[in-house]
């Protein structure tokens, strides 16, 4: 049993990060245990950016997009020098273990802490590219998709009226579950994805085709990892002589109010997760498999590599 914990966000902000953090917070002091928050990610533990927090400090964080906490990626933190420091910074403030709420790259951090420090850690996956294994969710996955088929929708209008072929950029550098996602429900006759192989020759004289019988408009969904949709536009236009316009996307799909769904899940994920850190559990990950909240072995989540569901792919394509 831990008598006090940390609560850490790192890595790429996603929105909901801050419900899982207040229901981490929250569920330890109504466990009678202190908690602190670290700011700025791993590099708060470094820089000594760490603080007791009581129930007021979570206060009307829950509809808010980013991270009241702050977060980053740090350098430091990568190296075993950096992590023996900042196991004996929190040992100093009596911090006996941590929730770190961050994607694949934070919980990895987590992980070395774990196995170098034997400091107990649990984790929470939260990052809009839903790429954790073991879980079908991450936090801030539900808002990005939802803030991408906004744009998308709002694209749909104007390529109609132009009879454009519309290229969506959207983030995913190793996995293209937004991109097939907001493919699915924003309607996309192509999505691509770093997943899978795609032949722009193919794509660009099928485009003809569909123009030569009628198509109006032609919305291709692109996830960064599979290559520039700028790159891609042009190719298209070169090949097909059709009007192309292009839009990244970029960092309007990790901001804006989490949605209920993302609020949700992150507070039953922050629950489970302190839960199990106080009684003393270290090296998991809590996540979602088919609607429950699992927990998941950390090495195992951070050494398996997620696979895009093929079916939803399959899916997409018959639907195209
Ligand atoms: O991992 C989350 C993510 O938003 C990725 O989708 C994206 O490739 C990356 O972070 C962008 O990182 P940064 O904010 O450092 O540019």
């Amino acid at each position: 049993m831990l008598n006090c914990i940390g609560v850490i966000t790192s890595g790429g902000d996603s929105p909901g990060m801050n419900a899982a953090a207040r229901a981490v917070v929250r569920t330890a002091l109504f466990e009678g245990i202190e908690v602190w928050g670290i700011q700025n990610g791993y590099r708060g533990i470094l820089d000594d950016e760490m603080f007791k927090m009581e129930r007021k400090d979570v206060s009307d964080i829950i509809q808010r997009g980013g991270t009241f906490l702050g977060t980053a990626r740090c350098r430091r933190f990568m190296t075993p020098e950096g992590r023996a420091e900042a196991a004996a910074k929190l040992k100093e403030k009596g911090i006996e273990g941590l929730c770190v709420i961050g994607g694949d790259g934070s919980l990895r951090g987590a992980s070395l802490l774990s196995a170098e420090q034997h400091i107990p850690i649990v984790g929470i996956p939260g990052t809009i590219d839903n790429d954790v294994w073991g879980s079908d969710y991450t936090i801030g996955c539900d808002t990005a998709a939802n803030t991408i088929i906004d744009a998308i929708n709002k694209l749909r209008d104007t390529a109609s009226a132009h009879r454009r072929v519309v290229v969506v950029e959207v983030m995913g550098r190793k996995c293209g579950w937004l991109a097939l996602t907001a493919g699915i429900s924003g309607g996309a006759e192509y999505i691509l994805v770093p997943e899978e192989e795609f032949d722009l020759d193919q794509i660009s004289s099928e485009i003809s085709e569909a123009y030569k019988k009628g198509k109006r408009y032609i919305l291709v969904v692109v996830a960064e990892g599979a290559g520039s949709a700028v790159e891609i536009g042009k190719t298209i236009h070169e090949k097909t002589e059709i009007d192309t316009r292009v839009t990244v996307l970029g960092h309007i799909q990790r901001g804006g109010t989490p949605t209920i769904i993302d609020r949700v899940k992150a507070s039953q994920l922050g629950e489970k997760a302190a839960l199990a850190l106080i009684s003393g559990l270290t090296d998991l990950v809590f996540g979602f498999h088919k609607g429950s909240v699992v927990s998941i072995n950390l090495h195992d989540a951070v050494t398996n590599k997620k696979i895009l569901d093929k079916e939803l792919f399959r899916l997409a394509k018959v639907l195209a």
